[in-house]
C-alpha cells in the first residue's frame, strides 16, 4: 500500500466516522482521535522509507526525487564516469571517508561509494556539505560530476569533493535494491 493510499484509507475511515449520524459523532470523534494518534508512527515509518521506480533510467543520467525533505540524486553511471572515479587515488581527495551510510567508516574510493559492484549506480543526497545548496549534476563542473553554483564546489563523478569550500563529499543514504527495477530509500 501506498503512503497515498493509507491517507486515503484513513481519510474515508474518518469520513465514516463523522457521517454515520448524530448520535455516533461522539463516539466517532474518538475513534479518530485514537486512529490520529496511531498515524504519527505509520507516518515516520512510510517517510522514512520509500520505492523508487528506477527501471527508467537510463545511463548517464539521473533521477531526481524527494525524500525526508531533500533531494536524492540516483544516477545511473557511464562507463566513463565509472573509470573516471575509479582512477582517482584516496590521496587526491579532500574527505577521505566514504560518507556511505551503507559502509560506515569506509574510505572514500569509488567502489565504496557506489550501490552495486559494477559501479553503476550512484545514490546520493543532493545536498551541498558547504551550506545546503542542491549541486547541478550531468557531469557539471572541472571533475565531471556535480558543481554548486552557490560558492563554487566541485565534485566528482562519483560525488566526492574535489575543489571549493564545501569539507565533505555528497552523503549517501541507507539504500538498497528490492530487485531490478525498485530501489529502497531508507
Ligand atoms: S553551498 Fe555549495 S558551495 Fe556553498
Amino acid at each position: 500500500m501506498t503512503h497515498a493510499e493509507e491517507h486515503e484509507g484513513t481519510r474515508r475511515d474518518f469520513l465514516y466516522y463523522a457521517t454515520a449520524g448524530a448520535g455516533t459523532v461522539a463516539t466517532g470523534a474518538a475513534a479518530w482521535t485514537l486512529i490520529n494518534q496511531m498515524n504519527p508512527s505509520a507516518d515516520v515509518q512510510a517517510l522514512s522509507s520509500i520505492m523508487v521506480d528506477i527501471s527508467g533510467v537510463e545511463t548517464g543520467t539521473q533521477l531526481v526525487v524527494k525524500w525526508l525533505g531533500k533531494p536524492v540524486f540516483i544516477r545511473r553511471r557511464t562507463q566513463e564516469e565509472i573509470d573516471a572515479g575509479r582512477a582517482v587515488s584516496l590521496d587526491e581527495l579532500i574527505d577521505k571517508g566514504a560518507e556511505n551510510k551503507n559502509k560506515p567508516g569506509e574510505a572514500a574510493t569509488d567502489e565504496n561509494r557506489t550501490l552495486d559492484e559494477a559501479g553503476e549506480w550512484l545514490v546520493q543526497i543532493g545536498v551541498c556539505t558547504h551550506l545546503g545548496c542542491v549541486p547541478i549534476g550531468d557531469g557539471a563542473g572541472d571533475f565531471g560530476g556535480w558543481f554548486c553554483p552557490c560558492h563554487g564546489s566541485h565534485y566528482d563523478t562519483a560525488g566526492r569533493i574535489r575543489r571549493g569550500p564545501a569539507p565533505r563529499n555528497l552523503e549517501i543514504p541507507v539504500a538498497s535494491f528490492v530487485d531490478d527495477a525498485t530501489l529502497k530509500l531508507g
